[in-house]
């Protein structure tokens, strides 16, 4: 007992005598200077006891914060609806999503594709639901969001961008079928889709939408794309009026406008080496994008980073509405 008594004295009163001795101490010898002191050994005893504690209040700075940014992800326990999941753009947002801690409800016509993005994303530990179907059904836009909160109990962010080209006409030869068929599939089922994702967005009291527009339309008029053009221009008004519905509810509406991308409908347009080299020559950037680089795009408007993003239309076109060359 005796000899803990002379320990602990010695803990406490060691170092106090050595500050007490301290030439800087304002009165040295005062009851200030001894109060000073008892506080400062005090302090002394309780953070080595507390060594946990103390890194934690540490401020975050430099590299630490940066790997605690790094493993937070991007999307975590979001839920998110991908249109036009099969392929090109929407396949690399689906992954991208996914990768980043969104569960996911996919869709497209083709089951097999479907299928294959699915057990690719569970294999990378990612949680997806693939729904195949044509965008074009207000059946299937009622069932995406119906199995979003039946399944992950909710919806987040919905990435409306299914989407087709149609025949390339000049609009004195565009039969009126073709004109509503590309309609139909670009902007119709973006009308429907939001139709249906707001009210479950709403209910979560945030949300954000996104829908896939494009350069063709807004900056540029293609030969033959009259209805593509005005589907995607459309697009543009489509979210600019659900923003300024919607954004008392939370819920922040974007338009994303890729340039030309490598992905099957790009390349269809880019079939032969004197069109590839017409397109990447009208980008800035002299190439087409890879799918993966708009759909960092999509990431960043789908997450809490684009917290004050809102009603825009988003260029994401290597520079081609700048481009003079
Ligand atoms: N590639 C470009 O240069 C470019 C540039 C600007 C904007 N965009 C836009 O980006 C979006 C994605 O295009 P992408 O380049 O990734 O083309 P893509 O590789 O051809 O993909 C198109 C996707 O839309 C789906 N889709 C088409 N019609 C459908 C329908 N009736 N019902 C259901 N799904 C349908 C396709 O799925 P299924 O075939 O399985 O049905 C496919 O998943 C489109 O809205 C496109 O207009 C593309």
């Amino acid at each position: 007992m005796k000899q803990k008594i002379a320990a602990l004295a010695a803990i406490f009163f060691a170092p106090m005598a050595a500050l007490f001795a301290k030439r800087d101490l304002p009165c040295k010898g005062s009851p200030q200077a001894l109060l000073f002191a008892i506080e400062q050994v005090g302090k002394k005893i309780f953070n080595a006891r507390s060594g946990v504690q103390r890194r934690s209040q540490r401020p975050m700075v430099g590299s630490t914060l940066m790997q605690r940014r790094s493993i937070m992800k991007q999307l975590q326990d979001k839920v998110a609806i991908v249109t036009g999941a099969t392929s090109g753009i929407g396949q690399a947002a689906a992954r991208l999503f996914a990768q980043e801690g969104a569960r996911l409800i996919v869709t497209g016509r083709r089951g097999d594709a479907l299928d294959a993005l699915v057990a690719q994303i569970q294999q990378a530990g990612g949680e997806a639901l693939g729904v195949a179907g044509d965008i074009r059904s207000e059946a299937l836009a009622e069932r995406l969001v119906a199995l979003a909160l039946e399944r992950f109990g909710g919806l987040d962010i919905a990435f409306n961008n299914a989407g087709m080209t149609g025949e390339s006409r000049s609009v004195s030869e565009l039969p009126l079928g073709q004109w509503q068929a590309v309609l139909d599939c670009n902007l119709t089922s973006a009308f429907l889709g939001a139709k249906y994702q707001l009210p479950a967005l709403r209910s979560r009291g945030a949300g954000s939408i996104i829908f896939t527009s494009s350069f063709v339309g807004h900056r540029v008029g293609f030969p033959g794309m009259a209805a593509y053009a005005a589907s995607k221009a459309a697009l543009i008004g489509l979210t600019q009026v659900i923003a300024a519905e919607e954004g008392p509810h939370g819920i922040r509406a974007n338009a994303l406008l890729p340039g030309g991308t490598d992905t099957p409908m790009g390349r269809a347009a880019t079939n032969t080496p004197e069109k590839r080299a017409f397109v990447e020559n009208l980008h800035a950037l002299k190439r087409l994008a890879r799918p993966e680089e708009i759909a960092r795009a999509a990431l960043f408007l789908a997450s809490d980073a684009a917290s004050f993003v809102s009603g825009t239309a988003m260029l994401v076109e290597g520079g081609v509405s700048i481009n003079r060359s």
